[in-house]
């Protein structure tokens, strides 16, 4: 949540803060600002979207070549221009932007009060302005010896770059459970909380890791530990395109990214699967580890969650292994009670999402192993956890997740064929059977895209204004209606549930009445008439339906749109009924007028509790 830029280098600034905002406004949208050194620190900010701060600054003749950048998700203070970044120190000595929250605030300005420091603004922040300040001009040590204080001082998550009157041409970044990296090319240093704001300038980046500190000079990075001591880091190359961060002529990002899904779908199969063989191996997981577990716990939040819901259905029944998936909101704070010989799968696209990192820290304080599914080279949890498989998924700007979700579902369908052929749950024959057919599936979400995209265009305007949406499936069908149904909400504020078809009639249905929309997934063989059964009885009492099903199962009769996908195994079928339903949701909220890459009140990485 928020985003924060630097760039300290032979360029202008400004229109590098601006750029690098822009890529970032996924983050948090609700304010915006920019610190700009020329011979005095310049800030400015505006409330609402970085458009008022680029509009607020187009007559302004700005030449600073080192400045730093903030895009807000507001936690403490209401979004308004004073809250909005970047703070200043009292009397101007330092100012800062930060990402995260600051727990100890209330103790840290009483502290600050005593020693007649005043506050401006509601936010969190004014307080580490003002702390860097007090330690900087009581020890008189330095800018790494006040950082250093301040952050033996204060509790909680945060990602900061900071200016000091007293030190030109230096930026000062600092960093405890906050995503930041560090770029540096022939032009210059750049920091950012996130790769896409950086991409186009530079691939060459450092990860700074919690509780260290650097300096960026117009030429070179120094890092530093808590001790104050200079540290080595290693350089290394980011992988991503800087095209995936473009929209490149579609009009949002998340059509785009809808679109980008049979690719990244198949990068990821190729990345782990080769020649009909499963190699998952370089993870540094071993053959014997894998089949020596006895449980499986899933912790995620949201829409990477709803992977861990699917993955339940497929881990269990193909590897007996028993499966439990979790919020990571909920797992940490009920104090679970963990089988050693278990594994806990943490999902995350970012890698940096606060509930999953205490999950995966839970889990590791008890001494159980656990392995990372994640899309974020680099990021906190891909550092903390045992084991990593990435998803390649590469940068995903919309808010709504979509082509992370669906990589993250294959590397689960990739573990749970290898486990079940490992503990030999499943002949030769199967595994080679699922192989192939895990293959096909970039060929089939592509047909769907090509075949379907006009049908629910046009079905979506019927739509816009509808109040409530319902969701319902069995089985796998179920745990995908989760997934369509945060979708649709999500973006287009339509409220919207999904319901277990045959949990309906225990009280929900009383909810159906003419035209209520329900949108019914029918996949699933082995359940498929029964929940046929519970979209008659919601048609009966009056219900629009719209039918996902498979190939070989007909909904045409009880629906009034039907929408039909191909044919596949039945583990891999959430894969292809995702893309439907992310285009209802996309069009319904495009045909609401609303901005679908940004939806209100939310940011693409939740680095908050
Ligand atoms: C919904 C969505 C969120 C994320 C959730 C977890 O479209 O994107 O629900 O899935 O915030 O984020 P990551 O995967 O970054 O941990």
């Amino acid at each position: 949540m928020c985003g924060i830029v630097g760039y300290n280098g032979k360029n202008k600034a400004v229109n590098i803060l601006l750029d690098g905002l822009e890529k970032l406004e996924y983050r948090g949208y609700d304010s915006a600002g920019i610190a700009i050194r020329d011979k005095e620190i310049e800030i400015f900010k505006a409330k609402g979207k970085l458009v008022n701060l680029k509009d607020k600054i187009a007559d302004k003749e700005l030449n600073g070549t080192c400045g730093i950048g903030h895009t807000r998700w507001a936690t403490h203070g209401e979004p308004s221009e004073n809250n909005a970044h970047p703070h200043s120190s009292n009397d101007g000595s330092i100012t800062l932007v930060h990402n995260g929250i600051i727990e100890n605030y209330h103790e840290l300005i009483d502290k600050l009060k005593k020693h007649k420091y005043k506050f401006y603004s509601d936010t969190d922040t004014e307080v580490l302005t003002n702390l860097i300040d007090y330690y900087y001009k009581k020890y008189k040590m330095g800018p790494i010896d006040a950082i250093n204080r301040t952050m033996v001082r204060t509790r909680g998550s945060y990602a900061i770059a900071v200016l000091f009157k007293d030190h030109p041409d230096e930026i000062w970044v600092a960093r405890k459970d906050s995503p930041m990296i560090i770029g540096t090319n022939k032009d210059g240093t750049y920091l950012s909380s996130d790769v896409p704001a950086i991409l186009k300038y530079t691939k060459k980046v450092y990860y700074i890791d919690n509780l260290e500190a650097a300096c960026l000079k117009k030429d070179k990075v120094i890092f530093y530990n808590l001790n104050g001591d200079e540290i080595e880091k290693e350089l290394k190359e980011i992988k991503w395109d800087i095209s995936a961060a473009e929209k490149e002529g579609y009009e949002h990002f998340m059509i785009k990214e809808i679109n980008e899904q049979p690719e990244v779908i198949k990068k990821t199969i190729n990345n782990y699967i080769y020649k009909n063989k499963i190699d998952i191996y370089k993870s540094g997981i071993t053959e014997e580890e894998l089949k020596s577990f006895k449980q499986i716990y899933i912790v995620a939040c949201g829409s990477a969650y709803h992977v861990g819901v699917c993955a339940q259905y497929v881990l269990e029944d193909l590897t007996r292994i028993p499966v439990r998936v979790e919020i990571a909101s909920e797992f940490r704070y009920r104090r679970p009670i963990l089988d050693k010989k278990g594994l806990v799968i943490i999902i995350s696209q970012s890698g940096e999402t606060a509930d999953s990192l205490a999950a995966l820290r839970e889990a590791k304080s008890q001494g159980i192993k656990t392995l990372a599914i994640i899309n974020v080279v680099g990021s906190s949890i891909a550092r903390e956890a045992d084991y990593v498989l990435y998803t390649l998924a590469g940068p995903e700007i919309a808010v709504a997740t979509t082509k992370a979700f669906s990589t993250q579902l294959i590397v689960f369908y990739i573990l749970a064929i290898e486990i079940a052929r490992i503990k030999k749950k499943i002949t030769e024959r199967n595994y080679i059977e699922l192989i192939e057919e895990l293959e096909n599936i970039p060929y089939k979400a592509k047909y769907i895209l090509d075949n379907l995209t006009r049908g629910i265009q046009k079905i979506a305007s019927k739509f816009s204004h509808t109040k409530d949406a319902f969701y319902i499936g069995r089985n796998l069908d179920y745990a995908i209606s989760l997934e369509g149904s945060l979708k649709l909400k999500e973006v287009s504020y339509i409220h919207s549930e999904a319901y277990a078809a045959g949990e309906l009639k225990h009280g929900t249905i009383s909810l159906i009445e003419d035209n209520t929309l329900v949108i019914g997934i029918v996949t699933q063989e082995e359940v498929y008439e029964k929940t046929i059964s519970n979209l008659v009885e919601v048609k009966s009492r009056g219900a629009y339906i719209i039918g996902i099903a498979a190939e070989n199962i007909d909904v045409s009769k009880i629906s009034d749109f039907a929408l039909t996908i191909p044919k596949t195994n039945k583990y891999f079928y959430p894969s292809l009924s995702v893309i439907p339903l992310q285009l209802i949701a996309y069009y319904i909220t495009i045909d609401r007028g609303l901005d679908v890459d940004k939806p209100r009140n939310l940011a693409k990485s939740v680095t908050v509790e």
